[in-house]
């Protein structure tokens, strides 16, 4: 089969139990994808805690367009279009910092963090009908917040956030709730990943793990006592693991470790244990949510394993955000999310762990940058283009909710992924 080039036959690139690889590979899928999901649909910006300070910004990108996420002096997080009013410069040049006013390198209009134009460089030069209060920085067409998740669209138009997540949000309460306040804090610095190779390739795969990282997994199985390998209950991506895949809806999929987390539990306590104060974070979460609910979050340990199509994901500690750059190239930010409320020894924990997969010193994630520039590089080979995705396919089930699930090696997530995604793109 041909690449099709008529939007009414992306759908059809879909299958039950296949996907064409046309879609990872051709340029003219790539630039519908920027217009009809990373220009439409709901994509999250980052979190109002990254932004403690009135005044603090990150400058990114929605599809092509690109914005900024600031917290104003009057304390509202507000995501801007980075455009100037004038003739269209950006206006802010740095990816992060802390500014009460963005000043246009161009002519030097001024803006204040909350959006009007304050200054006018030469102000007699216009006429009586310039207005500054028509000209301050434009808002994109809609911004709503979950659990202090930013998320913004481009459309004007369209389903409600609250319609959107459906039922994954859940999932980012219980990567709040791990703090026994309900709050986070995501200042501790970020790692970036940039690898040759489609965006669609990022996450949620429980069938690799046991393979590509079955070397780190045996490392924390052999180094017990205060390592992740004791948050597990054997080997977590193990058919007879008792864990899960769900497909939530709307592209958005699970990993759901809770079975085997909850069946190891009290491993898990006897570790936190062993911290400093470690017995507090475990008292502080009964008393703020209940025995049963606290025991449920404790066993979860922020780790929900999500991800909100399209391009927010929450493994481990990390709050992940995806950026396609074009067909074959991604950009990957982790923000590891600290709790607020616990002993600093939880906190502590939490970062060695993310740090021992994660980032430029992990054991896992360059694996992962690897096989997917491999992935790409394999298929450019397009004589046979359809890629099999049928795993789990003959036992997976379907709630009442409308969610399917599946064991946690199954690809349930891949399926679920590529149907919001032919969701997104037949959109009219
Ligand atoms: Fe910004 Fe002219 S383009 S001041």
């Amino acid at each position: 089969m041909n690449a099709p080039h008529a939007l009414s036959d992306y759908a059809h690139l879909v299958q039950p139990d296949r996907v064409h690889s046309a879609i990872y590979t051709d340029p003219a899928i790539f630039e519908q994808e920027m217009t009809r999901i990373f220009h439409r649909a709901w994509l999250c910006v980052g979190h109002e805690a990254e932004l403690p300070n009135p005044g603090d910004f990150r400058a990114t990108t929605l599809g092509r367009q690109p914005v900024i996420m600031v917290r104003g002096e009057d304390g509202q997080v507000r995501v801007f279009m980075n455009r100037c009013r004038h003739r269209g410069m950006t206006v802010c040049e740095t990816e992060t910092g802390n500014a009460r006013f963005f000043t246009c390198w161009y002519h030097g209009w001024v803006y204040r963090n909350t959006g009007p134009l304050q200054d006018v460089p030469g102000p007699a030069g216009y006429g009586a009908d310039f207005h500054k209060e028509d000209f301050g920085l434009t808002l994109v067409p809609r911004q709503a917040s979950y659990r202090g998740f930013v998320f913004a669209s481009l459309a004007p138009t369209g389903s409600t956030l609250a319609e959107h997540l459906g039922p994954a949000a859940k999932y980012l309460d219980i990567y709040m709730d791990a703090s026994p306040v309900g709050d986070i804090d995501v200042t501790a610095g970020v790692h970036r990943t940039r690898y040759r190779g489609n965006w669609k390739f990022v996450g949620m795969d429980g069938y690799h793990p046991h393979y590509t990282h079955r070397s780190v997994l045996d490392a924390w199985r052999r180094r017990s006592g205060g390592n992740m390998a004791d948050t597990h209950h054997g080997d977590p991506f193990a058919d007879e693991s008792g864990n899960l895949t769900r497909d939530l809806g709307n592209g958005h999929v699970l990993l759901d470790f809770l079975p085997g987390r909850m069946g190891n539990l009290d491993r898990y306590l006897a570790t936190l244990r062993k911290l400093p104060q470690g017995e507090d974070y475990i008292q502080a979460m009964h008393t703020a949510y209940g025995e049963q609910r606290g025991n449920e979050l404790l066993a979860w340990a922020g780790d929900p394993h999500v991800g909100i199509y399209p391009n927010l994901q929450l493994i481990g500690v990390q709050i992940r955000l995806v950026r396609p750059i074009s067909v074959d190239e991604t950009e990957v930010l982790m923000f590891p999310g600290l709790l607020k409320g616990v002993p600093a020894s939880v906190n502590s924990l939490r970062l060695r762990q993310h740090e021992s997969f994660y980032g430029p010193s992990g054991a896992g994630s360059p694996d992962d940058a690897e096989l997917f520039e491999r992935n790409q590089e394999g298929l450019q080979a397009s004589v046979e283009p359809w890629l099999y995705l049928a795993r789990g396919l003959n036992r997976e089930r379907v709630e009442p909710d409308g969610t399917r699930v599946g064991l946690v090696g199954d690809e349930t997530t891949q399926r679920g992924q590529l149907r919001g995604w032919a969701k997104l793109m037949a959109e009219a």
